[in-house]
C-alpha cells in the first residue's frame, strides 16, 4: 500500500546549518495496515507524513502508493490518496463554510481546483448519515458554519472529511494531543472506529506510549531520522510501556530516566 525506500529529508536553517530530518528511511506499510509511530520531539515523525503528503520534495528515496510511484507529484494530486488530520482542531476545516460545504468539499478532493461545493440532497442525506456515526448531534446543524463548533467537534468533523473520499492512506499527526482528556478519549475511539469499519490504512503520529500500544497493530519508533523499532502484533501485544521505554533507553544507548522524560 505504502513504499517507502532509502528517503532522506534535510533542512537548512537559515544560518546555513543543515538537519537531516529523515535519514534514509526504508518502510512498507501494507493494505489495513494501523501503524502507530513514536519518538521524542524533532525525531522525524512529521516530517515522515509531510513527506509521504507531498508537503515538500526530498533530498532522496522514493515513494510509492498502491504501486504508484508518488515522488514527483505535487501536494494537491497525492491529496486525491491521502487524508490527513493535523493536531489543530482549525487545520482542516473552513470555519465559514457550513458543516455540508465542509463535506462536499472534502468528497471532491483531488479533484481539479476551482470545482464548486454543491450540495444535493443525495449528498445531504449521506452526509447526515455520516454525521450521525459521531454521535454528536451536527447531523442536525448541518447549514451551521463550522466556526461555531467546539474543538473536539471541529476535529471530529476533520476525521470524518479525511475520510470521506475513502483515501488510500490516513495521516494522523498527534490529531489528539491539544484536545482536553474526555474529548482526546472520544475522537480516539471514534479513529479506530472509522479506521476499522473503512478498512483504511493509516499512519498515526503520537506521544502517548499507551495510545501507541493500543491503536492499530504495528508500531514504529523514530529517533533522529531513523526508524530505530518496529513491532507487529502479536509481539506487541505483549508489550507494556515499560517495555517501549527500555527498548528505546537500549537502542538509543541512554538512561532510561532521561528517556522517559523524552519520549513520554
Ligand atoms: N520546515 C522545516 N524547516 C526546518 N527544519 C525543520 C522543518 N520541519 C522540521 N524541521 C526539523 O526537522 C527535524 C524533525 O522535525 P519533525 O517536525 O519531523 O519532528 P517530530 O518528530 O514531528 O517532533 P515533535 O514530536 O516535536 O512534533 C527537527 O530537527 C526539526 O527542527
Ligand atoms: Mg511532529
Amino acid at each position: 500500500m505504502l513504499r517507502i525506500s532509502q528517503l532522506c529529508k534535510i533542512f537548512t536553517s537559515g544560518n546555513g546549518m543543515e538537519q537531516t530530518a529523515l535519514d534514509c528511511v526504508d518502510l512498507h506499510v501494507g493494505p489495513g495496515d494501523f501503524v502507530t509511530i513514536i519518538g521524542s520531539n524533532g525525531a522525524g515523525k512529521s516530517t515522515l507524513l509531510n513527506a509521504v503528503a507531498g508537503v515538500y520534495g526530498v533530498e532522496q528515496g522514493r515513494i510509492w502508493i498502491e504501486g504508484q510511484d508518488v515522488t514527483l507529484w505535487p501536494e494537491h494530486r497525492r491529496a486525491a490518496l491521502i487524508g490527513r488530520v493535523f493536531q489543530d482542531p482549525m487545520i482542516g476545516t473552513a470555519a465559514s463554510m457550513t458543516i455540508e460545504e465542509n463535506l462536499a468539499m472534502a468528497l471532491k478532493r483531488g479533484c481539479r481546483p476551482g470545482l464548486r461545493f454543491g450540495v444535493n440532497q443525495q449528498n445531504r442525506e449521506h452526509f447526515q448519515e455520516l454525521l450521525s456515526l459521531l454521535d454528536l448531534g451536527l447531523e442536525n446543524r448541518l447549514k451551521e458554519p463550522v466556526g461555531l463548533l467546539s474543538g473536539g467537534q471541529r476535529q471530529a468533523l476533520t476525521l470524518l472529511m479525511a475520510t470521506v473520499s475513502s483515501p488510500k492512506i490516513l495521516l494522523l499527526d498527534e490529531h489528539t494531543a491539544a484536545l482536553d482528556p474526555k474529548t482526546a478519549e472520544q475522537i480516539g475511539e471514534l479513529t479506530r472506529k472509522i479506521v476499522a469499519s473503512r478498512r483504511l490504512t493509516a499512519l498515526m503520529v503520537t506521544h502517548n506510549l499507551q495510545d501507541a500500544l493500543e491503536f492499530g497493530n504495528r508500531t514504529l519508533m523514530m529517533d533522529r531520522g531513523n526508524v530505530i523499532l518496529d513491532v507487529r502484533n502479536p509481539r506487541r501485544a505483549k508489550m507494556t510501556v515499560d517495555d517501549l521505554l527500555e527498548q528505546f533507553a537500549s537502542l538509543r544507548g541512554k538512561r532510561l530516566l532521561d528517556d522517559r522524560a523524552l519520549l513520554a
